[in-house]
């Protein structure tokens, strides 16, 4: 009979078989798979693995503190945070092109996981052998056939990572399903507000801020995808929705009236869709009262945005995200 308990230890024995006495490395995003992935490798092989959490500025509200303090408090795991923020908001500055923005955020990403791979075992004789992947059983099957959203949009995460890179790869969640991954997460303590987020993709806010990324827009962003959340999940809807991106339309401008003053502020788009793979999705039929309550608090609360818009389009024609 499958459960957790089994699994965890069937991988564990499976990880020091394979690794022995090796380092190990593994990018921590603060998703789901990531997380779970590497406290299965931390379970196995303790301190010989290092995580490293890249800081690219274009995280939501409270997610990097959840890796920096909750995700390590319950697994005690070695962790490495690059603050990379400049560097990225430098690196995107003047581009507004989804797949121009798309490619630097990746190719960035690389660089500074490559430099904080090679710091770690930097002065000792040691090299790092290992790169942990959360891929899933899925993802192995869809990579096989070759098809799906990687055409439409590069997607960026450390599967992305160069050959020339050399590290061997430990996959402990390559046989298993979504459902699967979380309840492993459970079994090993990982913190329920990771195991069960919704899917943020790598290149982050960065591919929802419609236009230039710039710190200001990032912010705004930020606080307007907060309130969602919060009501989201203050109306018990976290588990109904598949997720729900907040998207700040950075480059228009429309004209709006609060107290006695007239202003000329951004809309943000809510696009809440339910989905079973997110290959197709249809757009989720929030309550009203809901919707009000999160267009009310962003248009109080961020004085910046003046109009929430609903995103009623399925996938396909519109893909889940903006960008
Ligand atoms: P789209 O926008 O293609 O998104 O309908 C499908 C799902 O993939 C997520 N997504 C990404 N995930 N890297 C990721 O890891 C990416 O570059 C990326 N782009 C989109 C998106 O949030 C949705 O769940």
């Amino acid at each position: 009979d499958w459960n957790p308990g089994n699994v965890v230890a069937e991988q564990v024995e499976r990880i020091r078989a394979q690794v022995g006495s090796a380092r190990v490395v593994c990018g921590l995003s603060g998703g789901v798979d990531s997380s779970v992935a590497a406290a299965l490798v931390q379970k196995a092989v303790g301190d010989q693995l290092t995580c490293v959490f890249v800081d690219h500025g274009l995280l939501r509200s409270g997610e990097a503190e959840q890796v920096e303090k909750d995700f390590v408090a319950a697994t005690g795991v070695q962790l490495v945070v690059v603050d990379a923020k400049d560097r990225f908001l430098r690196a995107l500055a003047g581009h507004t092109d989804p797949e121009t923005k798309r490619k630097i955020i990746g190719r960035e990403f690389i660089r500074v996981f490559e430099d904080a791979a090679r710091e770690i075992v930097e002065g000792s004789d040691e090299s790092v052998e290992f790169l942990v992947q959360g891929t899933l059983y899925p993802d192995v099957v869809e990579s096989g056939g070759g098809e799906g959203a990687a055409n439409i949009k590069s997607h960026h995460n450390v599967g992305g990572l160069p050959d020339d890179l050399q590290f061997q790869l430990v996959e402990p969640l390559r046989t298993l399903f979504k459902d699967e991954v979380r309840a492993v997460g459970l079994e090993l303590g990982v913190p329920e507000a990771i195991v069960w987020r919704q899917p943020f993709p790598g290149p982050g806010l960065g591919i929802r801020i419609i236009g230039e990324v710039t710190a200001e827009r990032l912010d705004i962003l930020r606080a307007a995808d907060v309130i969602a959340r919060e009501e989201l999940t203050r109306a018990g809807l976290d588990r109904d929705i598949w997720q729900c991106p907040v998207v700040l339309l950075a480059d228009v401008r429309s004209v709006g009236v609060q107290g006695d003053g007239r202003t000329y502020g951004h809309p943000v788009v809510l696009r809440p869709v339910s989905s079973e793979d997110a290959m197709t999705a249809d757009w989720t039929r929030l309550p009203y009262d809901v919707l009000a309550v999160i267009s009310t608090r962003i248009t109080n609360e961020v004085p910046e945005v003046n109009r929430v818009v609903l995103d009623v389009t399925s996938k396909p024609p519109g893909t889940i995200e903006w960008e």
